[in-house]
């Protein structure tokens, strides 16, 4: 039995899904906000960890939305700029996600999320989209104050579940946050879901490049700083075929 964490903002779940409450409000400008505040909700992560300054998620996806919409030119009234930010709370969960936590459980593995979500964001989430019953442990960085891929997000998971670095899988579609869970010693299954063949086609065929594709070619493709991950995957499926005693080669 192993212990498989999941990152949940992107590897879980599609947080390009907020597209349909984006371009509701601002028709034509919809993919452009879904970019920037992502791009921005990840950058005020780092910021608040690197100058102590923490907020949860909430509150750093709120002051990302706020960002974004004023720096665009955007006036959203109280209502809807909560109907966009409601979206967090209901994102679609990639189609495989269900099927994948099942068929990990159903082999006796134990299946957590380690996010930067808050805790009741993550609560509300993993309910709304009827994952909760999968889940095992529901892990925020709240407890530590510190966002991912701060050591100390990290070391919740030992903390709250007692599995040893060593003896975790750990998954994420983000790079940076698959780089953050290798440094700390985790077993890493990082899920590629742009290929580097699949962006250098949309960059030829851009034209303008446009913010889903720039977004892509920012936090989409596997960062230089020597920290590999051991396994790449396609679907979250593919982890049924990847043997977690195969990997754990220290960095
Ligand atoms: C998460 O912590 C990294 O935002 C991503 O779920």
């Amino acid at each position: 039995m192993s212990t498989y964490v999941f990152d949940a903002y992107g590897t879980l779940y599609d947080v390009n899904s907020v597209a349909t409450a984006t371009e509701d409000a601002f028709p034509g400008f919809g993919d452009t906000i879904t970019q920037v505040w992502r791009l921005k909700q990840l950058e005020y992560t780092w910021l608040r960890t690197l100058m102590d300054r923490y907020e949860d998620f909430w509150t750093v996806t709120r002051e990302s939305l706020d960002y974004t919409l004023t720096t665009l030119g955007l006036d959203a009234e109280p209502r809807v700029f909560d109907t966009i930010l409601d979206r967090y709370l209901h994102l679609t969960p990639y189609p495989d996600a269900a099927k994948a936590l099942e068929s990990l459980r159903n082999q006796g593995h134990q299946i957590a999320i380690l996010s930067n979500g808050s805790q009741s964001m993550l609560d509300d989430l993993v309910r709304n989209t009827r994952l909760d019953h999968l889940m095992d442990a529901v892990i925020s960085v709240d407890a530590r104050r510190r966002f991912k891929p701060s050591p100390e997000a990290y070391s919740l998971v030992e903390q709250q579940l007692g599995t040893p670095p060593s003896d975790v899988v750990f998954v994420s579609s983000n790079p940076f946050d698959a780089c953050g869970a290798r440094a700390f010693g985790f077993k890493v299954a990082w899920i590629e879901r742009v290929t580097a063949d699949s962006l250098h086609q949309e960059l030829r065929d851009a034209d303008p490049i446009a913010p889903a594709t720039l977004f892509k070619v920012l936090r989409l493709r596997m960062d230089a700083l020597d920290l590999d991950p051991e396994v790449r995957i396609h679907s979250l499926m593919d982890l049924l075929d990847v043997e977690p005693q195969t990997l754990g080669k220290p960095k």
